[in-house]
C-alpha cells in the first residue's frame, strides 16, 4: 500500500477533495504521532479519488469526454456539465434527449432540463419546443431571472430573447417513428429505451466544486404537457456542494414520488457512501411499488471527495466516468434478478 508521503506527492495538492481527505488524515496522524515515531511509514487505509471527475448516465461516451476534457482544461464544473450534455442535445440519433427526441402523442417534441450550481442556485426549463440547448437555457433562467423554473411559451420566448437558435426539434426519423406508433397508439414505457434515456451529469472540478445538469425529451409519446423528473430539482438532480450530488434517469413519475436525488444526497449527508445511498433510493421505490418490473430507474451519485456510486432496477444501465484522462463505461449493479 502507498505510504502517506509518497501519496501526497502523487496527488494534486490543490484539489479540494484531496485536501479535505488529507486534512482528516493529517489530524489522525497528529493523534498517532506521539504514540508512534515511525508514523510516516504507516500505510494508507483509503485511496482518495483524484479530481476532476465527470460522471453521466448511460453510455454517453462523447458527452462525458467533452465534460472531462473541459474539467482537465481548468473549466468550472457548471461549464463542463453544460458543455457535456449539449453533445447529446444536438445528437440527432438520440431519441430521448434534445433535437431528434421522440415527440408527444400529438407529434410535438418538448424538452425538459435543469442545472444546479455549487452555490446551491438552480434553474430549470419545462416543455420547450424551439431550442435543443435546454440545459444552457436552464442556466440562463438561474443566472438572469429572479425565478428557478420557466415553462412552455414563457421559456421559449426567453430563449428567443436571448438569441438561442430557433430549431425544429422533430426530425424526419422521429416523425416517421411517431407516425408508425400512431397506427396502434398504445402507451407502454420501454425499459432501457435503445439503451439510453435522460442524460444526467455530475462534475467535480479541480477546485472541488460540484455542479450537475439533466436534459431529456421525456417519455416517448407522452401526453401533451406531461413533465417527468428531469427538470424537477430534488428529483432528476440535486446537489449540495458540501456533501455531493445525484442524478436520475428512467421513469420520471416514480423518481418524483420519492424525490430520489434529494434523498440520495441526504443519505450521503448522514454518512452513506454514494453506492449505498443509490441502492437505498432504489429500494424505496421497489418496496412501495410492485409494478417496478415494468419500468427502469437508475441513479448515479458522487460525494465531495469524488467517490461515486450507481444502482438501477433492471439490467442494462451503465454509467460513464471520466477521471485522470480516462473515460470509462462502468457496469452498474441492478435490483431485479428475473
Ligand atoms: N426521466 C425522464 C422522464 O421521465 O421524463
Amino acid at each position: 500500500m502507498m505510504k502517506r508521503r509518497k501519496f501526497i506527492k502523487n496527488t494534486a495538492a490543490g484539489t479540494l477533495g484531496a485536501t479535505i481527505a488529507m486534512t482528516a488524515l493529517a489530524c489522525a496522524d497528529e493523534d498517532t504521532k506521539a504514540k508512534n515515531s515511525t508514523e510516516e511509514d504507516k500505510p494508507m487505509t483509503k485511496k482518495v479519488p483524484k479530481l476532476p471527475i465527470a460522471i453521466c448516465t448511460w453510455q454517453f461516451t462523447e458527452a462525458n469526454q467533452v465534460a472531462g476534457v473541459a474539467l482537465d482544461a481548468g473549466k468550472a464544473a457548471l461549464d463542463a456539465v453544460i458543455e457535456g450534455v449539449s453533445v447529446e442535445e444536438q445528437n440527432l440519433k438520440n431519441t430521448t434527449v434534445g433535437k431528434g427526441g421522440a415527440p408527444d402523442r400529438e407529434g410535438n417534441v418538448t424538452l425538459d432540463a435543469c442545472v444546479m450550481a455549487p452555490d446551491g442556485d438552480c434553474g430549470a426549463v419545462l416543455a420547450v419546443s424551439n431550442t435543443s440547448h435546454v440545459a444552457a437555457l436552464a442556466r440562463k433562467v438561474m443566472e438572469e431571472t429572479p425565478h428557478v423554473m420557466l415553462a412552455g411559451t414563457g421559456a421559449e420566448e426567453f430563449a428567443t430573447q436571448l438569441g438561442f437558435e430557433t430549431e425544429n426539434l422533430l426530425t424526419t426519423d422521429s416523425k416517421k417513428a411517431w407516425q408508425e406508433w400512431l397506427k396502434s397508439p398504445e402507451y407502454k414505457p420501454i425499459i432501457n429505451i435503445e439503451n439510453h434515456d435522460t442524460i444526467g451529469m455530475l462534475a467535480i472540478d479541480t477546485n472541488g466544486d460540484i455542479a450537475g445538469a439533466c436534459s431529456t425529451s421525456g417519455l416517448s409519446y407522452k401526453m401533451k404537457g406531461r413533465i417527468g423528473d428531469s427538470p424537477i430539482i430534488g428529483s432528476g438532480l440535486f446537489l449540495d456542494n458540501e456533501i455531493g450530488g445525484a442524478v436520475a434517469t428512467g421513469m420520471g413519475e416514480e423518481v418524483v414520488k420519492t424525490v430520489g436525488s434529494f434523498l440520495i444526497v441526504e443519505l450521503m449527508r448522514n454518512g452513506m457512501s454514494p453506492q449505498a445511498a443509490c441502492e437505498e433510493a432504489i429500494k424505496r421505490i421497489v418496496t412501495k411499488n410492485d409494478r417496478y418490473k415494468d419500468f427502469q430507474i437508475a441513479y448515479i451519485a458522487m460525494n465531495k471527495v469524488g467517490e461515486t456510486g450507481a444502482y438501477c432496477i433492471h439490467e442494462g444501465f451503465t454509467m460513464m466516468k471520466y477521471q485522470e484522462k480516462k473515460n470509462e463505461n462502468v457496469a452498474v449493479a441492478y435490483y431485479h434478478k428475473p
